[in-house]
Order: structure tokens, then sequence, then C-alpha cells
């Protein structure tokens, strides 16, 4: 990796943690264990529409792949996240969460806005702006998993290792995920402009997450209190 590029990268990182996902009102929350049960009840419903998603998003992204070793990487990033779906399932049921819930559950608008902005981002822009995308806000999950871990084991009583595998799995997984992205950005990313449209798709993935967790926050903390 060339040094201004890696440079670049940091930089990016940097400025991509100013709004970091764990700066969010909800996972600060999570951390303090201000959370009721039904709070996070109701996030796992929201939040597994995105775990439903990525596999589709990261299969749109390998399709525009350039090389046969960046269509072999995103291969082995995409049977990986085909498996997440399954036990993010387990950390709901570790929760009391059935998988007809799952099935029945009708997503906040947010949470549909989340998801409609990730798949327009990886279909309708270029290779290595979806590429931006999975790395704006993979980038951030290994961090956050520990937190979520850290929070369900001291305040939320979940301590089993299936319900806690899915956050087990992204404390490592997205280390090694990011690691693949950044080599593309580095070396698809090569004018000005090709960079401003990384930041701006590595933007808008991480704000549409965060986008997905506002919902959470409005429907399931601030409304209860509301009526509490
Ligand atoms: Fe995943």
């Amino acid at each position: 990796m060339k040094r201004s590029s890696q440079i670049w990268l940091k930089e990016l990182e940097a400025e991509l943690a100013s709004r970091h996902l764990l700066h969010h009102s909800f996972y600060e929350k999570w951390a303090e264990g201000a959370l009721s049960r039904d709070a996070l009840r109701g996030y796992t419903k929201e939040y597994c529409q995105l775990v439903d998603a990525i596999p589709a998003l990261v299969r749109t992204v390998q399709t525009k792949a350039p090389t046969p070793e960046m269509v072999a990487g995103l291969g082995e990033n995409l049977r990986e996240e085909k498996e997440h779906p399954e036990l993010w399932l387990r950390f709901g049921e570790a929760l009391g969460l059935s998988r007809r819930d799952f099935l029945q559950h009708t997503p906040l608008p947010e949470t549909t806005e989340a998801v409609s902005t990730l798949r327009r981002i990886v279909e309708d822009r270029s290779f290595v702006e979806g590429v931006a995308a999975l790395w704006g806000f993979e980038s951030q999950v290994p961090e956050v998993s520990e937190k979520k871990i850290e929070g369900l084991t001291t305040f939320y009583g979940i301590t089993s290792p299936r319900g806690l595998e899915y956050f087990e799995v992204h404390r490592t997984i997205d280390q090694k995920h990011t690691a693949m992205e950044e080599n593309i950005l580095v070396s698809e990313a090569r004018t000005p402009e090709d960079r401003k449209a990384v930041e701006s798709a590595a933007k808008a993935a991480r704000d549409a997450v965060w986008r997905l967790l506002d919902g959470v926050y409005r429907h399931h903390v601030l409304a209860r209190q509301q009526l509490g």
C-alpha cells in the first residue's frame, strides 16, 4: 500500500469515526445497561433486516469486480455473510424471540429506508463505491461488537455462546473484510474524483445504519419514555 494512500484511508477512517455508530444514543444506552429488554428485542427485529440484506449487497458488489482476485475475495466474504442471518436469529432466541416473531415483523420506515439506501449505492454506483459502502459500516463493526458483548453479558443476562456467537464472530471477521476492502480502495480509487466518490459512498453507508438506529431509538426508547 502506498504511503499517500494509507494516509488518505486513515484520514477517511477518522472522519467516519466522527460519527461512529458507538456514539449513537441507542448504542450509548446499550453500553450503560439502560435499555429495556423490550427495546433490545425491538432493535433485534429491525437490525435483522440489515443482516439479511448484507449477502445480496456483497453479491452485487462482487458482480462488478474487475479482477479474479477481487471476485474471489468478495466471494469468501459472501460465503461468510450468508451464515450470519442464522446467528442473528440465535441471538434473538436468547432474548426470547421466536423465529416466527422475525417473520411476522413489519420493519420501521427508517429501517426500510436504510436498507434501500444501501441497495441503491451498490446497485447504482461504481464497483469501488460499492466496496466503499461495505467498508463504511463494516470498519466499525468489530469495535461495536466488542461493546455489545460487554453490555449483553454485564447488564442483560445474555451469556450463552449460542446467543453471543453473532457478535463473537463479528469481533474479528470484519477486520478481515475491512482489510480486503481497503486493499481494493487503494488500488481502484486512483484519481481525486474516485476518492471523493469513495468518501461519499462510505459516509452514506454509515449514515444509513445510523438512520436505522434513529428509528429504533425513536420507537423503542423515546416513545416508551413519553408513555411512561
Ligand atoms: Fe456479517
